[in-house]
């Protein structure tokens, strides 16, 4: 009996809760865990473009082969370009070495396991962070090391931050989220970056940033300020994006890893190692979302319109943030202002684990354990439900 003594897992942080909402049978049920975005109706929808992109698509592709081991060119191309701006990507594209990958989690952990083949044994991450950045680089068999990100008092800890990276040695790498961070939604500011951009330059330490949501907290460009300052500079750092969010491909896994080395040289010699190691996991990528995607940056008209869909996806998820933030205080007098600067999906409210646990099971409001609502779930059939309760088990 070689399976008998397998012991079952601890289901998954964000995702482990689908199962048990999908079999909760509550009319009022409310689902604000996963970060997916939904709409007015409660519905995750194609974007727009998307649908007129695949259109496209289906029409014109006609090859069934393969890609290439790190995926399509010409949406690694359009990709870098959204990252880093067409200024910068047209002077730095000979020491930037990008690779498409299944998602933003491929990305990570496929430079996860280029880290720990080439460059260190550990890698700080903030805390709190996104649930599964801990067991991708674990995966990677890197020793995942925390520095405090957020604080005690609803706020960003800027000194702490910067005191941990003082401490940093060359070659140490440290996590960054570019924008929209996962779960506080609380971001650095433009003079706080720079401040960090002048140590990691005295420590040379290796900043890796994680771009999930960029074009969901002020816009595309707005967005991207921290890694363009960064690449900018004429650093090494690795950045991973995904498609998922920005252009709601979440099923279709689009993603991608950015290495910025010194020349071009370099690059070579990353490539091969990074194909190497997509070789031996999933061989390489597949190309419909990618292409989708390609098409829409390919395309003035697409991507006019793409930038008005997205625009549209922030000032929803504002206009709920704001109006939790707004029906709570009327309802009970609690104050959660804070959570109106907050950027991205998520609004991280002040919950103990018990009054989560009270939200499921009495009320059927779904969120992650550490409290963290998204916000895209929020719509006007369910918002004075969801804020009857918060205000009944916070009293
Ligand atoms: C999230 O944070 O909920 C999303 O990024 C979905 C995921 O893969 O965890």
């Amino acid at each position: 009996m070689l399976f008998e003594k397998i012991e079952e897992a601890l289901p998954d942080p964000i995702f482990g809760l689908n199962q048990k909402f999908v079999q909760d049978t509550r009319k009022n049920k409310v689902y604000l865990s996963a970060g997916i975005y939904m709409d007015g109706q409660g519905n995750a929808p194609m974007l727009h473009t998307v649908k007129k992109a695949q259109r496209i698509w289906v029409e014109e592709d006609t090859k069934a082969s393969y890609l290439a081991i790190d995926g399509d060119r010409n949406y690694v191309e359009k990709l870098g370009r959204l990252v880093f701006g067409d200024r910068l990507w047209d002077t730095s594209k000979d020491r930037i070495y990008g690779s498409q990958s299944v998602g933003g989690t491929s990305a990570l952990r496929i430079a996860g396991d280029f880290l720990k083949a080439f460059i260190t044994d550990h890698i700080f991450i903030p805390a709190p962070t996104w649930a599964n950045h801990i067991p991708i680089f674990e995966a990677s068999q890197l020793d995942v090391k925390r520095y405090v990100y957020y604080g005690q008092n609803r706020s960003l800890a800027f000194e702490k931050i910067l005191g941990e990276l003082k401490k940093g040695k060359a070659g140490e790498v440290f996590l960054f989220h570019g924008s929209c961070h996962n779960p506080t939604g609380a971001d650095l500011s433009q003079g706080q970056w720079q401040e960090i951009l002048e140590t990691v330059q005295k420590t040379r330490i290796l900043p890796f940033f994680d771009l999930a949501y960029q074009g969901l907290g002020d816009g595309v460009e707005e967005d991207a300020y921290a890694v363009r300052l960064f690449a900018d500079s004429g650093i090494e750092m690795i950045v991973t994006t995904t498609a998922s969010k920005t252009f709601g491909l979440y099923h279709h896994r689009v993603g991608g890893l950015y290495i910025l080395s010194k020349d071009k040289n370099a690059c070579m010699k990353i490539s091969s190692q990074i194909k190497k190691l997509i070789r031996s996991n999933y061989s390489n990528p597949p190309a419909h979302g990618a292409q989708v995607v390609a098409r829409i940056l390919g395309s003035n008209d697409l991507r006019e319109e793409w930038e008005g869909e997205l625009k549209k996806i922030r000032e929803r998820l504002q206009n709920m943030r704001n109006e939790l933030v707004d029906r709570l205080y009327q309802e009970s007098g609690l104050d959660w202002g804070y959570l109106k600067e907050r950027k991205g999906m998520f609004a991280f409210c002040d919950f103990t684990k018990e009054q989560v646990r009270r939200l499921l099971e009495e009320y059927g409001i779904y969120m992650t354990e550490n409290g963290r609502v998204n916000v895209a779930g929020l719509n006007e059939s369910n918002l004075d439900y969801v804020v009857d309760a918060i205000s009944e088990v916070v009293r």
